[in-house]
């Protein structure tokens, strides 16, 4: 007999050092290549899912509006996965809380479904460790296994000659390392992104002569990142991160029809980091799906940096640490 006590979880955005981009297989959501993250101390999601074992359908409320047509469905689809696992037929309400604003480009998704994940599993008293939560936060946003972990993270792809690829492919904390980053985000357009990373991640994939070259790469970018991580190398971290993301929009922009992130406002950013980075400061560039650019330096540089960074392009910029994993809080009545 399962519980009626609502499940609570919080989760927050992470953002990738070496990015994920393409799917080797989009049921199971097993991405291309590993990536490697750092989970965020910004933006958190929190998300309470309350079993229903006598209504017909899921309930989905985000920030407060009834979610419907394909958002809605696949959160339904997350669910269905949660109780075939749990062997139930109980619908549920999920209320979930983004504190993210609508466009500002850290991945909500990758909140949104750990969170999610988290509370889920915990309303159908599943007991999953931290490794199957990541599986199953997969399965709704590739980005959301990394966001199950604080700090540093790293993503295995997996490998389809394992004997369940689904069962190898998840996130766990790096733990070998003492390096303290500080991310900066820029925000320069919080309007709706022209394509959908989904959408645009299958394009690149299935048309872009640079995909193959930058996964290629790729794959070798998260090797050199565990071991810059490992030797606290800021510079080699953030020179790896840089190359990675722009070699990621490189192959996007060489997709036919190009999928186009970056606008004359993020080259400008860009423009920017390169040339105080050529005056000395150590500062490297990332870029998600959308324009807007997001900073990596040392926490002790972080106020100094944003503030040269607003004079320079007048846009708000937001100052993020390393963040926590995952949590559950018990025992509210709601
Ligand atoms: C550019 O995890 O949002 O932020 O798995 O299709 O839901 P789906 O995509 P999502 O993609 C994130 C892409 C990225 C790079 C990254 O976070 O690694």
């Amino acid at each position: 007999m399962t519980s009626l006590l609502p499940a609570t979880a919080v989760a927050h955005p992470n953002i990738a050092l070496v990015k994920y981009w393409g799917k080797r297989d989009e049921h199971l959501m097993l991405p291309c290549a590993d990536s490697v993250s750092m989970t965020l101390d910004v933006y958190p999601t929190t998300t309470t899912v309350q079993l229903r074992p006598d209504a017909t359908n899921d309930v989905v409320i985000m920030d407060g509006r009834f979610l419907r047509g394909e958002s809605s469905q696949r959160v339904t689809r997350f669910l269905d996965l949660v109780r075939t696992q749990a062997d139930s037929r109980d619908r549920v309400l999920v209320d979930s809380r983004n504190t993210a604003p609508v466009g500002v480009g850290l991945a909500s998704s990758s909140a949104g479904f750990a969170a999610l994940a988290l509370a889920a599993s915990k309303a159908f008293q599943l007991s999953l460790d931290h490794r199957a939560l990541s599986r199953l936060a997969r399965r709704g946003s590739g980005s959301a296994a990394r966001s199950v972990f604080g700090g540093f993270v790293h993503w295995h792809a997996g490998t389809d000659y394992a004997p369940d690829p689904d069962f190898a492919s998840y996130a766990e904390p790096v733990t070998d390392t003492r390096l303290d980053l500080a991310l900066l985000a820029v925000l320069l357009d919080t309007a709706p992104k022209p394509v959908s990373s989904r959408e645009a991640m299958r394009r690149t994939m299935t048309t872009s002569p640079a995909f193959h070259r930058w996964l290629a790469a790729t794959r070798t970018d998260t090797a050199l990142m565990r071991g810059a991580l490992r030797a606290g190398d800021v510079q080699a971290v953030g020179e790896i991160a840089e190359r990675n993301a722009m070699g990621m929009h490189a192959a996007m922009e060489a997709a036919v029809p190009p999928v186009v992130y970056r606008t004359s406002a993020s080259h400008h950013v860009l423009r920017q980091v390169r040339r105080l980075r050529a005056a000395g400061e150590r500062m490297w560039a990332t870029m998600d799906a959308g324009p807007n650019v997001k900073v990596l330096c040392l926490p002790g540089d972080a106020a100094r940096l944003a503030d040269q960074l607003r004079r320079l392009s007048h846009r708000p910029v937001l100052v993020a640490r390393s963040g926590p994993g995952a949590t559950l809080h018990r025992g509210e009545a709601r």
